[in-house]
């Protein structure tokens, strides 16, 4: 039986416009072409054949999709999620859903083991293992492939779902799952897979929306899969006491507890070194694209030929802060800057001189042609600077990371869509 709620927050919630097995969804009358997800206190699985109740179970799930969410709106993945509006509830943009699970596997296990025989449990895929199921709980989500996928033609707010649309879901859904699998790589889980679904919006753009939550994946602390966390624990149960459902509520709030423990420390500086101030515009060109990239910056200046031991105490000073240190060295004509800051410290150094195309030219050998022993890197463009400092932090740092993963996405996305747009 359907209950509908007045209220969850400061929101007055609309009509119902579709219950599910796990959510209901409302209008929002103050907030055109938006909706309120609103979590049940209910667990299904085996497409609604097996189901409970288990109160608190809204609650988690909808913190540990905040979660998510707010992790890839923040590296900016493209989502319907705007924001948790009450314990149990969130802020969505309305969308019409394109019916296809997008499931992305890193190893085999569980239905693909079923559908692909002779494959071992745990067989790795690399890259991973992309797979679409359309969604018909009578016919138990059977899987499509693209072409079947691109000849149902689907006409969602407005956008036909053709070949273009297709790779851009794909490209998302494995970048989702990448990001993920890095974010749970900083509490020792491994994601083993995970399922995500998407929407078009009002403006016709294509949104990753629906949730995520420990319904979502397969999540195995330490690689092992006898300690498993999700869902799966739930699917396993032939009968379910109250003390089974008890461990799997335990798990789904140890998943979410564990959210609260990732977001990496600021633990990475990138130094911007002048060695005149009138350097100044082309320092500010590379602090854009680095703060961007999400890089945490600071603008310095000395010269190394004029301030030659204040240079070297800037040096001491960043070395002593014992986090990881990139420095752009911005100096015109010789270039004595970057190669000095190299030549006495271990962090990596890139040269990025300022100038017109003519000095450039003639300045450029000060900056390339540096004794031996010193490991300076040199580039011309300020972006150029900023992606060279971003991929060395990225190493460590899931954030960045994955703000860099999200940029070619992009391009993937605005070079297919000029190309789709002369008709190809
Ligand atoms: N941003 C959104 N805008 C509109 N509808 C949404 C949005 N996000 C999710 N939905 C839809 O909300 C409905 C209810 O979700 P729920 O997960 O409870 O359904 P379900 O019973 O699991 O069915 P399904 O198998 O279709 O997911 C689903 O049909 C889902 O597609
Ligand atoms: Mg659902």
């Amino acid at each position: 039986m359907t209950t509908t709620v007045k209220q969850v927050g400061d929101y007055k919630l609309g009509k119902l416009i579709i219950e599910g097995k796990t959510k209901q969804v409302y209008d929002v009358p103050t907030f055109p072409n938006h909706c309120i997800l609103l979590s049940k206190d209910r667990i299904t699985a085996g497409d609604g054949v097996k189901a409970h109740d288990l109160v608190g179970k809204s609650v988690i799930s909808n913190k540990t999709n905040g979660k998510v969410f707010e992790i890839l709106n923040k590296v900016g993945v493209r989502t319907s999620f705007l924001k948790v509006v009450a314990d149990n509830a969130f802020l969505s943009k309305k969308c019409e859903m394109i019916p296809i699970e997008w499931v992305t596997r890193r190893l085999a296990t569980g239905s693909f083991l079923k559908r692909h025989p002779g494959v071992k449990e745990g067989y790795r895929f690399n890259p991973p293992k992309h797979e679409t199921f359309i969604k018909d709980d009578a016919n138990h989500d059977p899987q499509w492939s693209e072409e079947q996928i691109i000849s149902a033609e689907f006409k969602v707010n407005g956008v036909i779902i053709g070949r273009h649309e297709v790779d851009i879901m794909t490209k998302t859904s494995i970048l989702v799952f990448e990001i993920l699998e890095k974010v749970w790589q900083t509490r020792n889980c491994a994601l083993i897979d995970m399922k995500i679904e998407f929407g078009v919006d009002s403006a016709g753009e294509i949104l990753v929306a629906d949730v995520i939550d420990s319904d979502s994946w397969r999540l195995w602390p330490s690689g092992d899969k006898r300690l498993m966390v999700d869902k799966q624990v739930y699917r396993n149960l032939s009968t379910v006491t109250d003390e089974d459902l008890d461990t799997v509520k335990r798990n789904f709030e140890w998943v979410a507890d564990q959210l609260d423990h990732l977001l990496p420390p600021n633990d990475h500086l990138v130094v911007i070194v002048m060695g005149s101030p009138t350097d100044k515009e082309h320092c500010n060109k590379i602090n854009y694209y680095c703060e961007d990239l999400g890089l945490n910056t600071e603008i310095r200046v000395t010269s190394a030929h004029k301030t030659t031991q204040y240079t070297l105490d800037i040096i001491s000073y960043y070395e002593g802060l014992n986090i990881p240190i990139i420095f752009i060295a911005v100096a015109g004509r010789s270039n004595g800057l970057g190669p000095v800051l190299s030549g006495n410290t271990d962090f990596p150094v890139i040269n990025c001189p300022p100038g017109s195309k003519d000095d450039l030219e003639r300045d450029i050998w000060s900056s390339l042609n540096v004794p031996s022993g010193l490991g300076c890197s040199t580039v011309i463009y300020p972006e150029t600077a900023a992606l060279v400092a971003a991929q060395s932090i990225a190493l460590h740092n899931y954030i960045v990371w994955s703000k860099l993963r999200v940029k070619r996405l992009g391009f993937f996305k605005s070079l297919t869509k000029c190309d789709k747009e002369l008709g190809k």
